[in-house]
């Protein structure tokens, strides 16, 4: 056994550990616990017991022996890697840029914000609808020309499968599921067949808003944009109210704002009047409610709708609908920061 022991030392010193390879053939060999001074261990105890000790203690010098060989040589050729692969310390730091959020998604959460402190939860629905939540539930009649209102892109007909043209359609899905009281607001994509211009798009978002309860009036309604407009637009803001008409909304009234570009002096923007429109609003109409299972003896509400484009537009001075959807990084990245 001393014998064997004595070899195996002249092989572990001699052994050469210059290359990776190597070095795991040596450990495998003699290390590992099938390795050879694991063997020579297990032979102990077949030893007659007075060379027992001195066998031992001549194993675990050779094991240590190993070992030494072993770590030397792992750390040299660490050493050796590295030498290669070590960082240079002079090179500029690599920049990581950080994304900026889309204009539309700020000024929707702005939005959506100033709406849920005023008690306002959040809805949504579908964007492909059928004529009952896009039309007819609205109370626009068969037929009745104030379908041409809204370019509809249709993606069949009879039954009518389309691309919602305004968010009210979640208004009439809100009333079919939930009983009043209903405070919510629903901002979506919506879609109009028209020519793309500085001014216009095929899509664009609205945010609408629906309030039903006993005893909600024109008042409340008024009060609510009249808060919002000053949240999003500042103090100085004024707003007005302009009689207009929406099949599902009785008083209807258009909401415009003072000219942010000329503060109401009247530029090219607001078209020399001084005001901006910012959507349109008014009480929900009877006939709507009768449709969505409300009775309105009972329950009366309103509701508004606005462009997101819109609100954007004004709020950062942008002048051409077309830039939200084109991408250019270098527009997108000038509201990196604002959330
Ligand atoms: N749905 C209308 C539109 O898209 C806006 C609106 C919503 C008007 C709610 C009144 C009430 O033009």
């Amino acid at each position: 056994m001393f014998e064997k022991i004595e070899s195996a030392r002249a092989a572990i010193s001699n052994a050469s550990l210059g290359q990776a390879s190597e070095l795991e053939a040596f450990r495998l060999e003699w290390l590992s616990r099938k390795g050879m001074i694991q063997d020579l261990m297990a032979g102990l105890k077949d030893a007659e017991p007075e060379s027992r000790k001195a066998l031992g203690q001549a194993l675990n010098e050779l094991k240590n022996l190993a070992w030494e060989r072993f770590d030397q040589a792992q750390s040299n050729l660490g050493a050796a890697q590295s030498d290669v692969e070590s960082p240079d310390l002079n090179l500029p730091v690599q920049f990581l840029p950080l994304g900026s959020r889309h204009p539309l998604s700020i000024v929707r959460q702005q939005m959506v914000d100033i709406f849920s402190k005023m008690g306002f939860a959040l809805a949504d629905g579908p964007e492909i609808e059928d004529d009952q939540h896009n039309f007819s539930a609205l109370n626009f009649p068969e037929n009745h020309p104030a379908r041409e209102m809204q370019d509809t892109f249709f993606i069949s007909r009879n039954p009518d499968v389309l691309l919602r043209t305004h968010t009210s359609t979640v208004q009439v899905r809100l009333m079919e599921k939930q009983k009043p009281p209903i405070r919510a607001i629903m901002p979506g994509r919506v879609y109009r067949n028209e020519a793309i211009s500085a001014r216009a798009h095929c899509l664009f978002h609205q945010i609408e808003g629906l309030y039903i309860d006993r005893n909600v009036g024109f008042r409340d309604l008024k009060q609510t944009l009249y808060h919002f407009v000053k949240e999003m637009f500042g103090p100085d803001q004024k707003i007005r109210f302009r009689p207009s008409y929406f099949p599902f909304t009785e008083p209807s009234a258009e909401m415009d704002i003072s000219c942010l570009i000329c503060n109401g002096d009247g530029c090219n923007i607001c078209k020399q009047t001084g005001w901006v429109e910012i959507g349109g609003s008014g009480m929900v109409d009877p006939n709507v409610l009768l449709a969505n299972g409300i009775d309105p003896e009972e329950f009366t509400g309103f509701a508004f709708g606005m462009g997101i484009e819109r609100i954007t537009m004004l709020r950062y001075g942008i002048k051409d609908l077309r830039l939200f959807t084109e991408n250019d990084v270098r527009f997108v990245r000038q509201f990196s920061g604002l959330s």
